[in-house]
Formats: C-alpha cells, structure tokens, sequence
C-alpha cells in the first residue's frame, strides 16, 4: 500500500504542485537569472539569504506568503520512502507551508499502521491553508500544524520523535534541531532541505555530536542533508 500515489491523496499532491509551479515558478526563474547576470554563485547566494534572514525571518518569510517553497515530487516521494523505511510514528516537521511535504509524511504515517505528525508554521494564512489541504486529502487526524514560530511551538514534542524534517527559516536550522533533539530516538532520521547554514551543517557531519550525515543526491545543488541519530 503507498497512501502518496493513490486515490485522493494523489490527486491533491498532483494539484498542490501544479499550484506550487504557478504561484513559485516567475519568483524561482527571476532569481535565478538574477544570480546568472550577477555571477553570484549558489553558495554565495545562500550565505547571504542567511545573514539577511538572522533575526529577521518574520519578515522575510512575511514576504513569502503566498508563495508555496514546497519540496519537489522527487523529495516528496523520497520522504514517504524515508518514514516508511523508519516505520516512523511520530514526525516533527519545522516549516509546513501550504502543507506539501507534510501530506508526503502523513501518508507514510497512514500506511504505518497510524502515528502523529507535529508541524510549525509561523505564517498565519499558510497554516490555515495547510490544515485545509491536509483535511482534503484525509489525513487530518494524523496532523497537529502548530501556529507560530517553531522555536517557541516546538519546545514540546511530546515524546520520542522518529522522523524530523527541517525545512524552515535557513538560520534556524541549528538552533531548532537542537531544540528537538532530546527528543530523537536513537536512530531518528533528519532530514534538512536547503541545509546552506555552516553551524548546521558543521554540527551534523561531526561524529562528535551524535549523528551521522551527508549530502543527498536527489534535486541536487538544494541542499539535501540527511542525517540519523547515533548514541
Ligand atoms: C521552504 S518552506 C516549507 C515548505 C514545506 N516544507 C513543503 O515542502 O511544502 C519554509 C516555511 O517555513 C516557514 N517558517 C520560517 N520560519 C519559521 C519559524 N521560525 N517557525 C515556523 N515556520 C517558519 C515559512 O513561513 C515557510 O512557509
């Protein structure tokens, strides 16, 4: 059984990225020809994004409420593929959205027998349209979106945590896996889209603290980190 590619939910996945193309595409396209005429590199671009967003992501992620950001159909799928494979029953996921990745998560979820996915979003309206694409696809009582910003709405998780997916503020990455990470079981998966931030990166890939990480190949040059909990 693979809830993502069947029935309803299929075909609001299907519609949500079709939407996300339209809504994201020109604001992507500009700013990739932007960075070409510039000569900025990726990398460049990213650093600077961070250093912009410190203490100041509320308003630029203000600035992107209508705007869907969402994983592709490949990381989605990848996703459900993930929590399947961790038989994940509990799911923590920093930066909802409209709600794409999450319905990937809650899928998995559903075909795991049941379990309890937390999301954060900190955009209002986006909330609001995430619970209503969730609820579309009958997967609401799976998912609890928590409203507001993540650092404060995920101080408490509510037990061991299998699966967490970070796909928020870029400077936040960091400090909310440290946040949850009491949290991770051992063996927890991280996953982390756009992971561009050095302290997060630095952190993951250093034995020392406890995981084991690398880059994916999968939409690559997006910053693909996974990562899994090792005690
Ligand atoms: C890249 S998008 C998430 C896309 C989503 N995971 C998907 O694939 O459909 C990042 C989202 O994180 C939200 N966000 C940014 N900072 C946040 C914070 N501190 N707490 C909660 N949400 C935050 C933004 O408003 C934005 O909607």
């Amino acid at each position: 059984m693979n809830t993502s590619n069947s029935g309803r939910v299929a075909q609001i996945l299907t519609e949500l990225h079709q939407e996300a193309e339209a809504a994201d595409g020109p604001f992507f396209q500009k700013m990739i020809a932007d960075l070409e005429v510039s000569g900025t590199t990726i990398a460049q671009a990213a650093a600077q994004l961070i250093a912009d967003e410190r203490g100041n992501y509320p308003a630029v992620y203000g600035r992107h409420s209508e705007h869907f950001l969402s994983v592709s159909p490949s990381y989605g799928h990848f996703l459900y593929a993930m929590a399947r494979a961790c038989k994940a029953t509990r799911i923590v996921e920093f930066g909802t959205s409209m709600g794409i990745s999450t319905i990937y998560l809650a899928a998995a979820l559903r075909d795991n027998g049941g379990g309890q996915l937390i999301g954060s979003e900190l955009e209002p309206t986006k909330a609001v349209k995430a619970r209503g694409h969730i609820a579309a696809a009958g997967l609401g009582d799976l998912v609890e979106i928590r409203q507001g910003d993540a650092l404060q709405t995920l101080r408490d998780v509510g037990g061991e945590v299998d699966l967490a997916l970070i796909d928020g503020a870029w400077s936040l990455y960091l400090p909310v896996l440290k946040l949850i990470e009491p949290c991770l079981r051992p063996g927890a998966v991280i996953l982390a889209e756009n992971a561009f931030a050095e302290d997060y990166l630095e952190y993951v890939r250093d034995p020392l603290n406890g995981y084991i990480a690398q880059t994916l190949p999968i939409d690559e040059g997006r910053g693909n980190e996974f990562a899994v909990r090792i005690l």
